[in-house]
């Protein structure tokens, strides 16, 4: 054996990529967890949530980023699944939407059983990579799936909501959307609206996750602050190394390592060049770059696969994590660091999210005022009567709006 150590260099050279291989090594004991993965909303859009259609089944299915082929060569050992529906059905049929898409993934989950486990907290996704399986969670993209309900926010925990992107792309009554940052949407809360400052509490309480993907920089800071727990960016890059208004700026990048919280790094070509085109190396930089600002412990992955149309060469679908974190290797990346990145960061903040949530604690009451409800289809039940003591805020412009609903209708 001693006689043949000089041939090493040369064997790893001939192997084509030594970083491949130690990537594949690190992988196999801390597979990746990934943030944000919209599988889900092409069940919808594909097959209308039909699973045992036969152009349905994952082992097969070839239009997607996401399969479990794909999967199982990507070294994925849990997902965040996006339970999404898109601003368009705000005050409209939002939560019933939510909740077929929550439905699509227990189903997915319970039909392919060697390979996903639902999980709903840090120790299952744990014994998930123990047995081999793709621990499955649930994330809601979008605050407008609570229709404004701190009722609905809890039922949905229930459901095994693990976090709640506080926007998409639009603002809800109680917190503003990264287009107010471009100026296509008007500043509503300035961050957090009071009722906005209640969801967060109670995302607290019950230990669901703050997601800050796609809210505006004030929503950002607003949630850091308040947050008694660590928060996540769940699929979002470096603003700095493209100035796209989804990616979070140095600023808040700094709040990020105060607060021991993470941003798991976006694929999408448009934020990671803020072009057409963009490459495996070009990620990496944005890797780099949160690592710089925020720590090591500050960064994550999340590819956005299945939600985005343009992906970068060498990142084409979910059986490329390996290669990603070859990269990182080749940048001397230490394998602390990459475990960091690909597993423990998130395991980190989870854990900080189930410590701090607080089950036997006092649950947030106070609705929203009826005057910050929009839509014209709802009921306002509840909202006519005012309690005749401690009245929420809220309360007096709620009988107000009743008694003016009243006159109009006279
Ligand atoms: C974690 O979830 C599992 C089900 O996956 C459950 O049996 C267990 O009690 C949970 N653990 C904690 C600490 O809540
Ligand atoms: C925050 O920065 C400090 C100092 O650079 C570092 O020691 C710490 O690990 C960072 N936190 C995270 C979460 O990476
Ligand atoms: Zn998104």
């Amino acid at each position: 054996m001693q006689t043949v150590w000089w041939l090493w260099p040369l064997v790893a050279l001939c192997s084509g990529d030594q970083f491949r291989g130690e990537a594949e090594k690190i992988m196999r004991a801390t597979p990746v967890i990934d943030g944000h993965n919209d599988l889900p909303w092409q069940l919808l859009t594909m097959f209308n949530n039909q699973l045992q259609e036969k152009a349905a089944d994952l082992t097969s299915l070839a239009q997607t980023h996401t399969n479990i082929p794909k999967l199982r060569a990507g070294f994925v050992g849990a997902q965040f699944w996006s339970a999404y529906t898109p601003c368009d059905t705000q005050n409209k049929d939002a939560v019933r939407r939510i909740l077929e898409q929550i439905d699509v993934i227990h189903r997915m989950c319970h039909m392919y059983p060697e390979t996903f486990v639902c999980v709903t907290n840090s120790t299952g996704i744990r014994q998930a990579f123990q047995e081999g399986r793709v621990a499955s969670l649930i994330g809601v993209e979008g605050g407008h799936s609570i229709d404004s309900s701190l009722g609905v926010l809890r039922a949905l925990y229930h459901l095994g909501m693990r976090y709640l992107t506080l926007t998409h792309s639009c603002n809800t009554p109680w917190a503003d959307n990264w287009l107010v940052d471009t100026g296509e949407d008007q500043a509503q809360s300035q961050g957090l609206s009071e009722f906005g400052q209640s969801v967060v509490r109670e995302m607290n309480r019950l230990g669901v996750i703050i997601d800050l993907a796609h809210v505006s920089v004030a929503t950002m800071k607003a949630a850091l602050r308040l947050s008694k727990a660590p928060i996540i960016f769940s699929h979002s890059s470096a603003y700095s190394l493209c100035r796209h208004r989804r990616n979070v700026p140095d600023d808040v990048l700094q709040l990020v390592n105060q607060t021991g919280s993470l941003v798991m790094v976006n694929f999408y070509n448009d934020y990671v060049s803020c072009q057409q085109q963009a490459t495996l190396s070009q990620v990496a930089d944005h890797l780099d770059h949160i690592k710089k600002v925020a720590g090591a412990g500050a960064v994550g992955f999340g590819g956005d696969y299945d939600g985005v149309s343009r992906l970068p060469s060498g990142l084409e679908d979910v059986s490329k994590y390996p290669d990603l974190v070859a990269e990182l290797l080749r940048r001397r990346w230490t394998e602390a660091e990459v475990r960091g990145a690909l597993a423990d960061n998130l395991l980190r903040v989870f854990e900080a999210v189930e410590q701090v949530s607080d089950h036997a604690g006092t649950p947030e009451e106070v609705p929203i005022p009826l005057g910050e409800l929009q839509g014209s289809c709802r009921t306002t039940y509840g909202y006519s009567e005012a309690p005749s003591f401690h009245p929420p805020p809220g309360a007096l412009l709620a009988s107000l709006s009743t008694i003016l609903l009243g006159l109009c209708l006279l």
